[in-house]
Order: C-alpha cells, then sequence, then structure tokens
C-alpha cells in the first residue's frame, strides 16, 4: 500500500465506496491515480537527486538550487535581549512587528500590525510597493511610538521572502519574483536602497540590521525553543527551507576564507529544484501550469506543491476532464466560473478533503455555491479522489526535500519548524510527510503509535517575527564581537 495515495478517508463518516461509480468515471480515476501517485522508488530516486542538486548550489559552478548563503552565523543562545521591528512582505499580508527579546531565556513579548497587501501592488510600479511599505511602516511606529522625532533609529529585520542573493546581511539582490508577484524593475537589483529611499523620504526612523528569508526567520525562531531544531521549512504560498551549513562545506564561499567549522544558514530556494525536469513526475496539468505562469521554467518543484498552485492543478484536471475525456464530467452544465485560472484557492481543497459526509454534501454545496455547478454522486467521489491525489503528492513531494537535507548532513534524528498555510491548514499535510519520510528514510514502523520518528517536522515558531528580531540581535551581537563578515553598512550596527 505504500506509495499509493490514501485510500481510507480519515476525516469522513462512513467508508466512502466508488460502487455507484460507473466504470468510465472509474477509468478516469484509475488514470489521475497514475499520473499523481509517487511511489517509494520514485521519492527516493527524487531525493538522492536532491541530495545531489543541494551540493552543486554550494559549488563554485552553482547549480539551479541557488542554497543563497545568508550571513546568518550563529544559533541564537535564548540569552539574546532587545527591542526590535520586524517587517514581513509576504504574498497576502504585510505584516509590522516589535519584538522585546526579554531577560528570561528564550522568551518574548511582541506587538504586532496587519495591513492587506493590495493584489494590483503585486503586478504593479516598484515605487508603489516600496511607498506602500514605507506607509505602514511610519504609520506603526506613530501608532507605537507617538512623537517620532526624538527617537533613535530602530533597528529592522525585513522578513523579504523570494529568491535573493546575499553578498551581504543587510543587502539582499533578487533573482526572481516568485509566488505570483511580477513588478518590472527590481529582479537583478539590490531590493535595500529601493527600500531606504522610501522610508528616508518619509523620515521613518528606521535602520535595516538584516534582510531575512522566512525560512531562515523560521530555522533561527524555532532554535530559540528547541535546540534540536536544525531545518527550517516553508508549506504555503510558495516554498523553500533553510538549514545551517559549515563554511567549509560552502565552495562558492572560498574566496572568503572564512574559518571551516564557522556556521552559515543557507536559504537553500529549492523550489527551483529540477527545473531542468529530470526527475518530477510532471502531469499535463504541471505543464500547462509552468507554462501560464509569468516565469516559465522556474520553480518546478514549487509548482508542484506550493498553496498558490494545489487548486490550480485541481480546476485543471477537472475543466480537462470535462472537456477532453470521454466521460464528459459535469455534462450539459456551464462550467464558465470554473475556466477562471487560478480562482479555486488550496483552501478549497482543503474543505473538499474535510468533508466528513458519506455522501460529500458539503462538497456538493461547495460547488454549487462558488463554481455553479451540480456535480452527481460518481462526480463527487471523482473529486474527493482528485483532492487527495493532489495534496498527498504535494506532501510526499516535499517530504523529500527535508530527506534530502537530512541525508546531505548526516542527520538521523532532529526536529524541522515548518510554517506556512498548507502545513497549518491543509487536512493530513502533516502526516503524509511523515509517512513520506519514512519510507525514504527506511524506519522502522514503530513499536508504539505514540513514539517520535527519529525526524519530525513540527509547528515552527513565528519566523517573521522574533525569527527576524533574533536574526536582527545575532547581527549586532557579532558585530559587537568584532565579526564583521557579511557587513555592508557598518554605520548600521552602533
Ligand atoms: C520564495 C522563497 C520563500 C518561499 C516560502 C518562495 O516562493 O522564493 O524565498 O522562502 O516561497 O515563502
Amino acid at each position: 500500500m505504500f506509495g499509493l495515495g490514501p485510500r481510507k478517508r480519515p476525516s469522513r463518516k462512513g467508508t466512502g465506496s466508488f460502487v455507484d461509480v460507473p466504470q468510465d468515471l472509474l477509468k478516469e480515476i484509475e488514470q489521475l491515480e497514475r499520473h499523481f501517485t509517487v511511489d517509494i522508488a520514485k521519492l527516493k530516486q527524487i531525493t538522492n537527486h536532491f541530495v545531489e542538486e543541494l551540493e552543486k548550489g554550494l559549488s563554485m559552478e552553482g547549480g539551479s538550487i541557488p542554497m543563497n548563503p545568508t550571513w546568518v552565523m550563529s544559533f541564537p543562545t535564548g540569552y539574546e535581549t532587545g527591542t526590535y521591528l520586524a517587517l514581513d512582505m509576504g504574498g497576502t499580508n504585510l505584516r509590522v512587528c516589535e519584538i522585546t527579546l526579554t531577560e528570561q531565556k528564550s522568551e518574548f513579548d511582541i506587538i504586532q500590525s496587519k495591513y492587506r497587501m493590495p493584489e494590483e501592488l503585486k503586478t504593479g510600479e516598484a515605487d508603489e510597493l516600496w511607498e506602500y511599505i514605507a506607509d505602514c511602516l511610519s504609520q506603526f511606529i506613530e501608532t507605537h511610538h507617538g512623537d517620532t522625532s526624538k527617537l533613535d533609529k530602530l533597528p529592522l529585520g525585513f522578513t523579504f521572502s523570494y529568491p535573493a542573493t546575499q553578498h551581504y546581511v543587510d543587502e539582499g539582490v533578487l533573482q526572481r519574483w516568485t509566488k505570483g508577484f511580477d513588478i518590472a524593475g527590481v529582479e537583478g537589483h539590490n531590493v535595500v536602497p529601493m527600500f531606504e529611499a522610501a522610508l528616508a523620504q518619509r523620515g521613518v526612523p528606521i535602520k535595516l540590521t538584516a534582510l531575512i528569508n522566512d525560512t531562515t526567520g523560521t530555522l533561527i525562531a524555532s532554535a530559540y525553543t528547541d535546540t534540536k531544531m536544525k531545518i527550517g521549512c516553508i508549506f504555503g504560498t510558495g516554498c523553500n527551507a533553510a538549514y545551517m551549513e559549515n563554511c567549509g562545506s560552502i565552495p562558492k564561499l572560498a574566496h572568503m576564507n572564512l574559518p571551516p567549522d564557522t556556521p552559515m544558514a543557507i536559504n537553500c530556494e529549492w523550489g527551483a529544484f529540477d527545473n531542468e525536469h529530470k526527475v518530477l513526475p510532471r502531469t499535463p496539468y504541471d505543464i500547462i501550469i509552468d507554462k501560464d505562469s509569468p516565469r516559465p521554467g522556474q520553480q518546478a518543484f514549487e509548482k508542484m506543491i506550493a498553496g498558490l498552485y494545489l487548486g490550480e492543478v485541481f480546476r485543471l484536471v477537472l475543466v480537462d476532464l470535462h472537456d477532453n475525456h470521454e466521460t464528459h464530467i459535469f455534462a450539459g452544465q456551464d462550467i464558465s466560473k470554473l475556466r477562471k485560472a487560478y480562482s479555486l484557492d488550496s483552501s478549497f481543497l482543503s474543505a473538499i478533503e474535510e468533508d466528513p459526509f458519506e455522501n460529500l454534501s458539503e462538497t456538493f454545496e461547495l460547488f454549487q455555491n462558488k463554481l455553479n455547478i451540480s456535480p452527481s454522486h460518481p462526480e463527487l467521489e471523482l473529486i474527493r479522489r482528485t483532492a487527495e491525489l493532489i495534496g498527498t503528492r504535494a506532501a510526499r513531494l516535499s517530504a523529500c526535500g527535508v530527506a534530502a537535507i537530512s541525508k546531505k548532513k548526516g542527520y538521523e534524528t532532529c526536529h524541522v519548524g515548518a510554517d506556512g498555510s498548507v502545513f497549518n491548514k491543509y487536512p493530513h499535510f502533516k502526516e503524509r510527510g511523515a509517512q513520506a519520510l519514512r519510507e525514504i528514510l527506511d524506519w522502522p514502523e514503530k513499536a508504539d503509535p505514540k513514539d517520535d520518528d527519529p525526524i519530525e517536522i513540527l509547528a515552527a515558531e513565528d519566523g517573521s517575527g522574533v525569527g527576524a528580531a533574533l536574526i536582527a540581535a545575532l547581527t549586532l551581537q557579532r558585530v559587537k564581537d568584532g565579526n564583521m563578515h557579511g557587513i555592508l553598512h557598518p554605520e548600521n550596527f552602533k
């Protein structure tokens, strides 16, 4: 049964059954199962190739996974202190926090405000983006500090979760937009001066201390409270991981002559894994997603896993089964709403997978309300199975990345801190990922189901809040200690 995806339906009352599903529809379901199932042998093959690609990304020549050094050069001790601002420019929200790391070990206080990230900004002008962000920061500081004229500049950790080359901790050259962003004039440029210019124009009293990826923030925030945490992952709108490497294992940093055993957090940007299409089992639907995306040929792995794409894969399957196959599902119905690209997000799939009823009545209502489609019962069974297959594939492929980092580092046991909407909200994602890890790494069955797995993927601490504050604190501390590696603007660290 390994590798075949879940046939039992843990969240459904009754057993669910395909007895009334006609032969032709059953054939379609079997075809989808062949497309979307990733068996053990394939998981292992992907993982082994992944390990090689991680190495390649660290080499002089580089590879398709960027493996960006972040200049975060230690884990926190738990004794960091001070007050920091943190800004998170995510896909949906902009979050501003003020974090105080208290004298008590691993403790902190946090105040935060969320601002909506207007959809138009994601594909608009660069200036408008930076101005909007500066306005939100300015508003936050005014609300919480009142008169800012006498305020010392506050240190800020800026979580900018897009692939960016960091020659310095306070610099980031955007390699390419991901997660549906498409703003001209930013790719290939250092985003920090653009951001600082907008702050200066408004006189916002902030000094940028570190540019941070959400995965690095997640790694550091999680290690603050749990020293077994060795990898930070995000499974959300996008997907990626960070881990701590030794400088001696990063050939592309050899020219810096850093002591070989010095730690360096690496932002893998693993969404770009297999852009060459060597191992990932892409379906015709994945190929369409890529072709129609703003950056075709990029983020091959991410496009099969991340929240931004799960609903779209599902939508493409249903449209295809309506238009092109012998069994035309939803025959005679108007599917114009379903034809709208990216109209279904991953929460739609979650809701289908969570439908607790034997007759899938919630799924039926969802289709009626959102899409104006009334599926027959056999069609509902196909819908449910499709959602399970897509969700299961995402979880199983994600596990390959975690297994690859663990293998590369020789971690036989550790904790992995994970965050993001898919990890936190998508039903069964955690269990399916854990099952895949077990298969890839050949762990024996547990003696007691309550026993912990050797490598566990656990809910992380808040990476873009506490993690960003900690990275700002760690950077300020190491500058104080005289370690100036990767510091572009020493004046910001005084
Ligand atoms: C970005 C990464 C980020 C990940 C999770 C990807 O699209 O390229 O930088 O860590 O999403 O947010």
